[in-house]
């Protein structure tokens, strides 16, 4: 019997009165949506990370990095969710409904999750859709077309930045108490889509087990974490998700 056959498995989503989710790149590759390393083709195929992807870099060439990122920010407009991202939303508004819980956490700055209908989503690494001045801090949703000058100024005339976490930066740490907290406290974790060697969200993973969770993890690939969970599914989350949701909803 492979994994998604396996009855407990349906049975611990309708039994779980907190699914707490975990998604990465994974979960949107099949919106067409490339990793930031898959990003680094054609002109960007001459910097690595560290040029684009630091604090420092901004500070030396601003318009460099958000040229970068504004154009990611443009290419993730033009992307739509896909079944998994929409199995989420219908899961949340689901037990939402019949009053039990559900967190999402990603590490996706996409915002494909929001799009699809998901709501208090925990961004693990910020967004490329909320800009804020390295000023005065002000912060502003970014949903319009490519921007005209780079890098984008604030009124009080400073330098404005993509909302995303970069290399040597802190995550924001409300975002990832809440996020610890709600893994905590879960009855049945997912971990969908994510390499889960980044940290600390594949540290989450460990403190849903540590805590006694069901642990699913949807991958196409083992991860260091396979053999630890209580089911491990080889599969693309937007073909498995609508199924296992389906069946979720349906006790
Ligand atoms: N369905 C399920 N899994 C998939 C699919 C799919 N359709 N497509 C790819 N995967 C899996 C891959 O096998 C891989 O394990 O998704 C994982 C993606 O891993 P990463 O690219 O490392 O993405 P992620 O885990 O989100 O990376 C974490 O690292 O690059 C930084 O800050 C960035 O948030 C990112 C963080």
């Amino acid at each position: 019997m492979t994994a998604i056959n396996d009855p407990a498995l349906i049975e611990a989503f309708r039994g779980a009165g907190h699914v707490v989710v975990l998604t990465g790149a994974g979960v949107s590759a099949e919106s067409g949506i490339a990793t930031f390393r898959d990003a680094l083709t054609g002109l960007w195929s001459r910097f690595n990370a560290e040029d684009l992807a630091t604090p420092e870099a901004f500070d030396r060439d601003p318009e460099l990095v958000s040229r970068w990122y504004d154009e990611r920010r443009c290419k993730t407009m033009a992307c739509e969710p896909n079944g998994g991202h929409v199995a989420l939303a219908r899961l949340q508004a689901g037990m939402e409904a019949a009053g039990r819980k559900f967190t999402l956490i990603t590490q996706n700055v996409d915002r494909l999750h929001q799009r699809a209908g998901s709501r208090d989503v925990l961004e693990l690494h910020g967004t490329l859709h909320v800009w804020r001045c390295v000023g005065c801090g002000e912060a502003k949703l970014e949903s319009g077309p490519a921007f005209t000058e780079f890098p984008p100024k604030c009124s009080c005339g400073g330098n404005r930045r993509p909302g995303v976490v970069w290399f040597g930066e802190n995550l924001d740490g409300g975002v990832l108490n809440a996020a610890a907290d709600a893994a905590q406290r879960a009855d049945l974790f997912l971990t969908l889509g994510t390499s889960s060697v980044v940290h600390p969200a594949a540290g989450l993973i460990d403190v849903a087990l540590g805590a006694k969770a069901k642990v699913v993890e949807v991958n196409l690939q083992p991860t260091a974490y396979s053999k630890r969970v209580t089911w491990s599914l080889r599969a693309k989350t937007g073909e498995v998700l609508p199924w296992l949701v389906d069946k979720a909803l349906a006790g």
